[in-house]
């Protein structure tokens, strides 16, 4: 059955395909942005620490819970639990709704890419202020949603080509450039003058509210939930993704050293992306870049590369280039989850899914929302605010279709999601279902550790995360 269902090509393609689905936007945005706000090196600390008593354990065994089903997400929890068992539609909405702005988001990259292209080509040519640019890109949708379109396409020829053709061959040559395109970027980053600000910053013990960074030091818990919100997210955790990419994997494989091998990536890089922006941004503007949100891809970094002169269009294009790369990686597992569900349900039915028929109809229907989310232009072109008065309190909190559509991803049904997983595995049908499937090609000593942290750690820990996303989302100050 599992040769109909195709596997990955070798192990390392199945490496850089879950690094390239683990390394996205949530690395060279959201980690060095949400460090920023968090008090840069705390946020660190308590990042390392979750990653590895939480991020570790839920990768483990989310891949188990794949490769030992063989199954996508709502088909192995349909095998493995009976209480459980409705979780796994739990995985299938939260892709499907992150990628109606993940493909927006994907779309802006692809506009800055072409405007800094445009830049180096004619050089000469004034380059636009961050903010400049940003305002006249949101106000202008039609050219959004154009962007919106070539993306999903993208996507939809390297998911229409199947785990190995498609995926795994984008990644083995998406990986290593966006690595190499990293290291540039940071040498960049840390030869421009006053860039140790950004260093001491990132790496200095309490140095972000001693040298004026951030006024005050945010409460323990705060940072807690911030990190452990990205954390989930950068891992690709609690969405089906690694379910569905462990169904592929082959029973000889080692899966112990492939989740550390993962979180370890993805980590190394968020922490390499931050370098790369971090510094840029203190240098050019002084502490408050480090803390500007949102607002640190899109025109921070414009600026920073505006204030390069020349040369700027080139690190612009490199930079652009970088991220549009780790975005369609993420964006193709994300769709891979929901094409995987067909398919296993075709199969379930008796018959062979077609690949392409599934691919487009999936893309097809992300187009739709990611649409309402790329007209919406952030907010800018008011398409949320008919719908404000009748969500109540979270139409009031939410400004954007973007941001309704984050809260509900990644602010509830991710951590939930995650907390029921670990719920399950610790006290339903026990560490050691997925502990057997472990140590197939493993002889690791992990049992106590893992059985501990899925039954009692993981647990609160989500529960903490989960709690700290509301409260984060809707502003209710209870942390
Ligand atoms: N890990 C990706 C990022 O850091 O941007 C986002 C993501 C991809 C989340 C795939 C979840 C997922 F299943």
């Amino acid at each position: 059955m599992k040769q109909e269902r195709g596997n990955w090509g070798s192990n390392l393609g199945f490496l850089l395909a879950a690094v390239g689905s683990a390394v996205g936007l949530g690395n060279v945005w959201g980690f060095p942005y949400k460090m920023g706000k968090s008090g840069g090196f705390t946020f660190l600390v308590i990042y390392l620490v979750l990653a590895v008593f939480v991020g570790f354990i839920i990768m483990m065994g989310e891949l188990s819970m794949g490769r030992k089903t063989g199954k996508g997400t709502v088909g192995a929890y349909h095998a493995l639990s009976k209480k459980f068992r409705w979780v796994g539609w739990l995985a299938v909405f939260s892709p499907f709704v992150i990628m109606s702005f993940y493909t927006v988001l994907g779309a802006y990259c692809m506009e800055y890419l072409t405007l800094n292209l445009g830049d180096l080509a004619f050089s000469g040519a004034e380059v636009m202020t961050g903010a400049d640019l940003f305002g006249s890109m949101l106000t202008n949708p039609f050219g959004a949603w154009i962007f919106t379109v070539l993306f999903i396409l993208i996507c939809f020829f390297i998911n229409r080509n199947g785990v190995s053709g498609g995926i795994e061959k984008f990644n083995k040559i998406g990986m290593p450039a966006l690595f190499v395109m990293l290291v540039i970027i940071i040498i960049r980053s840390l030869t421009l003058p006053g860039a140790e600000e950004g260093l001491k910053f990132m790496f200095k013990p309490g140095y972000a509210v001693s040298a004026g960074f951030i006024d005050e030091k945010p409460g323990f818990l705060t940072v807690l939930a911030t990190a452990g919100g990205q954390m989930f997210f950068s891992l690709s955790l609690a969405m089906g993704a690694m379910i569905t990419y462990g169904s592929y994997v082959s029973k000889k494989e080692n899966l112990v050293t492939n989740a550390g091998i993962i979180v370890i990536a993805d980590t190394l890089i968020a922490i390499l992306a931050g370098l790369a922006v971090i510094p840029a941004a203190v240098a050019t503007y002084g502490p408050s870049a480090a803390l500007s949100g949102p607002k640190l891809l899109f025109i921070t970094l414009q600026d920073v590369f505006a204030a390069m002169g020349k040369i700027g269009p080139l690190f612009g294009v490199i930079f652009y280039l970088l991220v549009l790369i780790a975005a369609i990686s993420s964006a193709i597992s994300l769709i891979e989850v929901i094409t995987t569900y067909f398919m296993d349900r075709a199969e379930v039915k008796g018959k062979q899914g077609n690949r392409s028929h599934i691919v487009l109809g999936v893309c097809l229907a992300i187009l739709v929302e990611a649409s309402i989310v790329a007209l919406d232009g952030l907010g800018a072109n008011g398409l949320w605010v008919p719908l404000q008065n009748q969500f109540g309190i979270i139409g009031e909190i939410n400004d954007c279709w973007l941001d309704f559509m984050d809260f509900l991803s990644e602010g509830l049904a991710m951590p939930l999601g995650a907390l029921l997983m670990s719920i399950m595995v610790g006290w339903e049908i026990k560490p050691k279902t997925l502990l057997d499937e472990l140590h197939i090609g493993s002889n690791a000593r992990i049992d106590t550790f893992f059985s501990i942290c899925m039954k009692v750690i993981v647990p609160i820990g989500m529960a903490l995360i989960l709690l700290g996303q509301i409260d984060g989302f809707l502003h209710l100050g209870i942390f």
